[in-house]
């Protein structure tokens, strides 16, 4: 790998624990966050241009760039990540593409695009980690992808969404239900408890009016690209042009 910043970290929690990171990279893949990923990559391999530098918010293992990679051979990355564990893992899954995957550890809440190598990026990407940062961080993040990003460029948000679920609890347990007899799965995003009254979400999951609310507020034009019960792929293109 090209190149290595450390910017701020704070603690990484859970995903510096080398065993936990072992168990969760080697859970078997399901149907419905194949799905979500296979739409991201189809938009990203379908509107990239040759040369262009892809930043991954939130990298961890490298899964994601080892998917696009495998449909779009010439892909380039930023991956930015605050674990120093999750970077090895991804450091040594993304061997073969020596070169084109330029890991830098940092906490995202403390990002600083202009530092970041590869600016402009034609694609801002991140999957399943955006409920981990608090609203304000959020906030402040969605700005700097506005700085980070290309004319026409694209920001591609994977991610688990708020739910009401203390009034809207029937309608999300039989769309939950049928979602994990359709499809098998009944674990992580798509676990039972997500659509219990009483689940309280110990992390920081942002309803979908707040995405776009910020969004718009950062200077990008958002739009819902594809919704699985909570999990949404969010797209977003600027709304005028910073570069
Ligand atoms: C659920 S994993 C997702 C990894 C990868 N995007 C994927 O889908 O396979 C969440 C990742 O976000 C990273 N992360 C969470 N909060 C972060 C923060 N504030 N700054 C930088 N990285 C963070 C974690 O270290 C972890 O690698």
């Amino acid at each position: 790998m090209d190149g290595r910043e450390v910017t701020g970290q704070a603690s990484p929690g859970r995903w510096g624990d080398r065993d936990f990171i072992r168990v969760w990279d080697a859970r078997p893949p399901t149907p419905l966050r194949d799905e979500q990923l296979d739409i991201l990559a189809t938009v990203v391999k379908d509107g990239y241009r040759k040369g262009a530098r892809i930043l991954d918010l939130g990298c961890g293992t490298g899964n994601v760039e080892k998917l696009i990679l495998d449909r779009l051979p010439v892909a380039r990355f930023t991956c930015v990540d605050r674990s120093p564990v999750m970077l090895e893992f991804a450091r040594d899954k993304l061997k073969d593409h020596d070169g084109q995957c330029n890991l830098v550890q940092s906490e995202l809440g403390r990002l600083s695009p202009l530092r970041l190598p590869g600016r402009p990026f034609q694609f801002v990407i991140s999957v399943n980690v955006i409920h981990e940062l608090t609203h304000a961080a959020k906030h402040r993040l969605f700005r700097s992808c506005r700085d980070a990003i290309a004319r026409a460029g694209m920001l591609l948000i994977i991610d688990r969404l708020a739910i009401d679920n203390r009034r809207l609890r029937g309608p999300y347990q039989s769309v939950l239900q049928r979602l994990q007899r359709v499809h098998g799965v009944d674990t992580g995003e798509y676990s039972a408890h997500f659509a219990d009254p009483g689940h309280k979400d110990d992390e920081h999951a942002a309803t979908l009016d707040q995405y776009f609310r910020w969004l718009l507020q950062a200077g990008f034009h958002p739009t819902l690209l594809h919704l699985h019960f909570h999990k949404a792929l969010i797209a977003a293109v600027p709304e005028k042009p910073a570069h």
